[in-house]
């Protein structure tokens, strides 16, 4: 009957001009948690495209059977750095000059590049689960993928996520990859003191875009096209920490200045704002709870010198600071990234913000400076990843869903 069923289910792409309606309908049904529990629901603010449309390409499709709609999975390709080798150019120059010139230069990898394509926002209608429609969806998004010459797909999802994990896994092809961790930060209702021997600069966006090209452009999933994400009017900006008075008369002379005399420690974060793009809600609290949550507000309002880690207002709908593109320098570049992370909190809390959240590899060394609370962060999203043909050369990196992870990550904030 499945398959019967099957046939009568048409595939096409999102027409925004008469499906947005039947589209939210799907999400309302799948974000309902199971009952009893707390469910998180997320609104999209009427633009079921955007949490991919600032992606260099992007497809959304829908599955409709009859006149309904009862599925879609939206799917972006960009072009990013799945390894790093030394250039033949620099081994050259190594052999003839190597007496002249700075020894780090020369031993500097340079990244190499794919294009990978990402897929998120899979639903299916939970009245029409268990039929083969996400694999469906899944397979003609591969092939959009693949027309438009990505060589790898990746996906993420929780990692309890049973029914995903294993469509993925056991129907797709696909391989668990990586496990990086969400951290979430509540937004309070006081602001966080900042330390006084810590600097905090914000960077124009060319200056962001070299520091990152020059010191992250070998991390794994760096963006190609990164001063496209720099220069998009959700970037609310790039900052770095520096120690106090370990700038020259005080002033900032440049990223290429800096990078040539760096201080001993130094960290840099960029932060995108979400709360333009969708909002969260948690539902399915009890009465106790949210009065619970409203009185630790109404208290750290009130008395803001006592600092007090008041719960976030997640029970009506609330938008995110997301944190990206963080990394750092020196014995203390942790700390200085604490600095930072006070700084985006009350960025986000004159924003309006609910949470500040950020993603980073699972031994992502400065993870001990960013604070989070663990009951609202995911220590292990899963992210799946399956090489798309056959024909690819091995390259300068082999197989990149055979390697194995590096000590941090670039999560792009245009499909958080
Ligand atoms: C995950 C989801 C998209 C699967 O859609 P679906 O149309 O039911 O999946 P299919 O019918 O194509 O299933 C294909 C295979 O996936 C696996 N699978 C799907 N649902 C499963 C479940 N509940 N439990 C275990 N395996 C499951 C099975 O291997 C299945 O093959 P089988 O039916 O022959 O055993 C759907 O459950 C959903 O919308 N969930 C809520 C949203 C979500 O989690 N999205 C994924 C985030 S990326």
């Amino acid at each position: 009957m499945g398959e019967e069923r099957l046939d009568m289910i048409v595939v096409r792409a999102f027409d925004p001009s008469k499906d947005g309606v039947g589209v939210e309908e799907v999400e309302r049904r799948c974000e309902v948690g199971p009952s009893g529990k707390l469910s998180l629901f997320t609104d999209l603010l009427g633009d079921p495209i955007c949490r991919v449309r600032n992606s260099p390409a992007f497809l959304m499709l829908v599955a409709e059977m009859g006149e309904e709609i009862v599925g879609m999975i939206r799917g972006c390709i960009k072009t990013v750095t799945c390894g790093r080798r030394i250039s033949r150019n620099v081994r050259n120059n190594y052999a003839i000059s190597y007496n002249v010139m700075d020894n780090n230069d020369l031993s500097k990898p340079v990244p190499v590049y794919t294009k990978v394509a990402y897929i998120l926002g899979l639903r299916i209608s939970p009245s029409h689960r268990r039929m083969g429609l996400g694999l469906k969806l899944v397979c003609q998004m591969e092939d959009w993928f693949r027309q438009n010459g990505a060589e790898y797909s990746y996906m993420a999802t929780e990692s309890d996520n049973h029914a995903s994990v294993k469509l993925f896994t056991d129907k797709c092809g696909y391989s668990k990859f990586r496990t990086p961790s969400i951290l979430v930060n509540p937004v309070f209702a006081h602001r966080v003191t900042m330390s006084s021997r810590i600097t905090i600069i914000k960077l124009t966006p060319p200056d962001a875009e070299l520091l990152y090209r020059r010191r992250f452009d070998t991390t794994e999933f760096f963006p190609r096209d990164i001063d496209s994400v720099l220069k998009n009017k959700l970037n609310v900006g790039t900052f770095l920490a520096v120690p106090r008075d370990s700038l020259k008369f005080g002033l900032w002379a440049g990223s290429d200045y800096f990078l040539s005399n760096p201080p001993e420690s130094w960290s840099v974060l960029s932060v995108w704002n979400c709360k333009d793009v969708f909002r969260l809600e948690v539902r399915g609290a009890s009465r106790v709870k949210r009065t619970f949550a409203r009185t630790t507000r109404i208290i750290d309002k009130a008395f803001p010198f006592l600092r007090l880690p008041s719960v976030p207002a997640v029970f009506r709908p609330f938008g995110l600071y997301f944190m990206y593109g963080l990394g750092g320098e020196g014995p203390r570049a942790a700390k200085m990234m604490k600095t930072l992370c006070g700084h985006v909190h009350n960025l986000a809390r004159e924003g309006g913000c609910g949470v500040v959240a950020t993603e980073v590899a699972g031994r992502e060394p400065l993870k001990s400076g960013i604070p989070h609370w663990k009951m609202l962060s995911c220590s292990e999203d899963m992210w799946c990843i399956k090489r798309l043909g056959e024909d690819y050369s091995e390259g300068s990196v082999g197989d990149w869903t055979k390697s194995s992870p590096g000590l941090s990550i670039f999560v792009d904030p245009r499909e958080f």
